[in-house]
């Protein structure tokens, strides 16, 4: 087995609260192969956006280890936290978080911008990448422009456009119908096989739990299970 892509380690996370603290994450113990399709499933408030924004180095451990693509996030100076997330980190929210002034090319070329790539190279990733969410022909159009499942498909080209290892999706589809859940859905599920993206969604949304391939519990901040419906890419071989 190589390495894990994601490797959780007796992770605990607790936020002060006046005098005391609240446990958000209470000994978390999981690991991810590159390629896998898994989600965190778990009602509100059981620490899902919080395990997410550590394994994306936007927050860190109390306790234990949480090491990204080889790299411990907790030991990170900001400025190697921000590389790691600018080069091998995409990020989708529930809410979309595109930038209203700008035209939906220039939201999916940020990342690029921020890794100071050249325009040619930014222009041709930022149209392939809108061709993978089928909105090519949108490139001009402005946020207020789209609905909200165009919006979410923006949101992913602009989290693959640097080609990144992880993906990971706070309840992607929280703000979008049936119809948009699933489309958003098969595009997450055709980018994992054909781009061999790893993709750690959290969500409430039975319409997404259908389509995962790894199914982790969290329950008030504890891994309650972890399912297996389908072989992640590495146990294939
Ligand atoms: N920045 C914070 N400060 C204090 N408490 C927080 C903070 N972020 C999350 N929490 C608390 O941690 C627990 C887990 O929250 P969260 O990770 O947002 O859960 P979920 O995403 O599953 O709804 C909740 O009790 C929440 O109120
Ligand atoms: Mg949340």
């Amino acid at each position: 087995m190589p390495d894990p892509l994601i490797r959780i380690e007796n992770l605990v996370k607790r936020f002060p609260m006046g005098e005391n603290s609240l446990t958000a994450l209470d000994n978390i113990n999981l690991s991810f192969q590159r390629g896998e399709f898994a989600g965190l499933v778990g009602p509100s408030g059981s620490g899902k956006t919080t395990l997410l924004n550590i394994v994306g180095s936007l927050d860190v451990p109390t306790e234990g280890r949480v090491t990204v693509l080889g790299k411990e996030v907790g030991n990170l100076s900001n400025q190697d936290a921000a590389a790691l997330r600018n080069h091998h980190i995409g990020f989708i929210f529930q809410t979309f978080n595109l930038l209203p002034v700008y035209s939906v090319f220039e939201n999916v070329e940020f990342p690029l911008l921020l890794q100071k790539a050249e325009p040619a190279r930014r222009r041709e990733a930022v149209m392939q990448a809108l061709e993978w969410v089928g909105l090519a022909d949108r490139h001009d159009s402005r946020p207020n422009q789209l609905s909200g499942g165009q919006s979410q498909r923006v949101a992913i080209a602009r989290a693959i456009v640097k080609n990144p290892a992880l993906v990971l999706a706070d309840e992607p589809t929280a703000n979008l119908d049936a119809e948009n859940s699933h489309i958003i859905l098969k595009i997450m599920e055709r980018l994992n096989r054909d781009l061999d993206c790893t993709f750690l969604f959290s969500t409430h949304d039975e319409k997404v739990i259908g389509y995962l391939h790894r199914k982790i519990q969290l329950e008030d901040g504890r891994v309650t299970a972890d399912e297996r419906f389908r072989p992640s890419r590495e146990g294939e071989e």
